[in-house]
Parts: C-alpha cells; structure tokens; sequence
C-alpha cells in the first residue's frame, strides 16, 4: 500500500469508529450564535486549529472544503454561506463522506437556519478536484495537507491554486515541525495519517505556498501543538510540532517578492510628522503599521533603529497596513 492509501484506510477507521483527540485539537471549535454543533461532530473533530474566519466569509462565498472529516467545519463555512452547494466537501474515503452526510442531518435536526443541501459531499480527492478552474471563493482544508509528501503536496496546493478565482483565498490549518522531522518518522506512514510525521517547517512551508503562485499570504495563529518525545518517538531532543493558521491569496507574486504578513509592525521614530520611504509607504510618527516580512526587512535595511523600530512577528495578522 502507498502512504496515501494507508491515509485513506486509517480514516474509514476513524469514520466507523469515532476517536474523540484522535488529531490533537488545541482549540475548542468556533461557537457562533444559533450554531449548535452535535456531539457526534465534536468527537470526530479531526483538525488541528480552524479554517473558518468570520471576516474572510462576508458575500456568501462558495467554499470548497477538501477532506471532510465529520463535517464540523463544512457545517460552521455553511452557518456563512447559507444556499444550497455554497459549500462543496470533497473526500476520497466513502466511510467519511457518509460519516459526515450522516453528522449534517443531525445538525438540521438541532439547527432551524440549517438545510443540509448547503453542504454537496463528493467523492474526490486533494490532487483532483472535481471543479471547474476558477471556480470558486475559498479553499479549505484542515489537518491533511501536512500528510502528504512534498511532491503531493505541491500537487495538492496547485490543485487548489486551479479552482480558485483570482483575488480567492486559500484558507489552511496545518501542524508545522520546529526542525526537520528524522526519516524514520516521516517514513511511519501511520504517524503520518495521525498527521504527527509529515508536517514541513515554517519556512519550507510557506515556500510551498509561493511555488505555487500565492502572491500574499496572512497568518492568523501559530502556536504550540504537540511534543514529540524522546522515549516514544526514538529521538535526541523532543521534537515540538505546532500548528499553524494561514490564509493564501491568489493574486499576482509582486517583481520583488510575495507578501507574507505574520504580524509585524514598523513604527517611525523620527522627528518629523510623516515619514515617506520612497517605496510606497508612509508612516506616521509613533503610529504602527502592519508591514510583510518583506517591507520589514526593507525597513530594517534601510533605516537606523532609532528612527525605525521593526516589532516581532505577533503570528496574527487580519488586514490593514501597507505593502
Ligand atoms: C485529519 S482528517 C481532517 C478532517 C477535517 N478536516 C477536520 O478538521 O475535522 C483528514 C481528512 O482528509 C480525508 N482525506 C484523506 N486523504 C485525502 C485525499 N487524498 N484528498 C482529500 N481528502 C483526503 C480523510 O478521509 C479525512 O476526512
């Protein structure tokens, strides 16, 4: 069997046989008003993070969801598309997609705004997707991608790229690796599906991202998920994974560069009023602007730290500033 089918089989297992913490959850899911998740959904909670930011759902986007799990977070895209098919999830593993079909009827049953035509479930996989090019608003997918291998991945990633319209938006939660995962944990195909051996660093990451075509790329939350000790893991040092929650804007990758905003700031420190930079940013005095990690090293390059003081990465960024 390939990894991919030891994917597929381990989550027919995970659909016959919910496993509540079976993807270590951080975050508890997204409340919203009206919005009652049924118990069968929370227990079958696959992701690491969330997908579903409010402010990116305004205009009754379509949504493609890839890899649906139990559905909870087709139900919360669904709580903002509200119309029939504004939501389409697609899964290659039968036992998921009537896991989640079943899971969406309950949730009609407890929710009065629900109609589970909202939600198309399709058989179909991350590398094929079953839609038109520039087709759709948003992408999403949570806790799978970090699964693949680099090579599927890109696949996957230029599969989402395709569907997407231009200006559409790519919206991922992914575990990350604080340094390169040993071999012989990326080769454990099933710590792999437990989405524990696949995951990229930071960097490769977001390099994956731009490879593809994503010209602006956001962070919404970057934190701690799960240590990888010595004793069970065979390794020197535990090995910290965390979870990461971006954001990926299909539009052009400027001459210079792509955008990637992790919440930085420049904030002038001079005495003037303004201060122009001569690349299209201006700044007030003692006023910060969210800046990409582009435009803050330029900064930084460009001028002494006592007239430009650079923050750290706050790992949220959700709009404003100037790149
Ligand atoms: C870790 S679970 C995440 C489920 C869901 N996103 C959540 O947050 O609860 C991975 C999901 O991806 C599906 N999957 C596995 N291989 C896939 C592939 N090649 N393409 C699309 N989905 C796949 C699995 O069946 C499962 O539903």
């Amino acid at each position: 069997m390939s990894y991919l089918e030891t994917t597929a089989q381990f989550y027919a297992e995970a659909a016959e046989t919910p496993q509540e913490g079976l993807c270590c959850v951080s975050t508890p899911p997204l409340q919203l008003p009206g919005l009652k998740i049924p118990e069968i959904m929370q227990q079958m909670n696959y992701g690491c993070g969330s997908t579903v930011h409010p402010t990116e759902l305004f205009g009754e986007p379509t949504v493609l969801y890839i890899g649906v799990g139990g559905g909870i977070e087709a139900l919360q895209f669904a709580y903002f598309c509200r119309q029939p098919g504004g939501v389409i999830a697609v899964d290659p593993v039968i036992e998921m997609r009537e896991a989640a079909t079943r899971n969406l009827q309950s949730a009609a049953k407890e929710n009065g705004w629900f109609n589970p035509e909202f939600v198309q479930i399709l058989a179909g996989d991350a590398f094929a997707l079953p839609m038109p090019d520039a087709s759709v608003d948003v992408v999403a997918q949570n806790c799978l991608f970090n699964i693949f291998e680099p090579e599927d991945l890109q696949r996957a990633l230029s599969e989402a790229y395709r569907v997407l319209k231009p200006g559409g938006k790519l919206i991922m939660s992914d575990p990350i690796a604080t340094r390169p995962i040993p071999p012989h944990l990326q080769q454990d195909e099933r710590l792999r599906a437990l989405c524990l051996s696949g995951a990229l660093s930071y960097e490769d990451y977001i390099q994956h991202l731009i490879g593809v075509g994503f010209g602006q790329i956001e962070i919404r939350a970057r934190r701690p998920y799960r240590l990888l000790d010595t004793q069970n893991y065979n390794l020197d040092e535990p090995l910290l994974l965390e979870s990461l929650d971006s954001v990926s804007f299909k539009v052009p990758i400027p001459v210079d560069g792509a955008c990637v905003f992790t919440g930085k700031t420049a904030i002038y420190a001079g005495q003037e009023a303004m201060l122009d930079d001569g690349a299209g940013h201006l700044l007030q005095r003692g006023i910060p602007v969210a800046v990409c990690d582009k435009t803050a090293a330029n900064l930084a390059k460009n001028f002494p730290s006592n007239l430009m003081m650079i923050t750290e990465s706050s790992w949220y960024y959700s709009g404003g500033g100037c790149c």
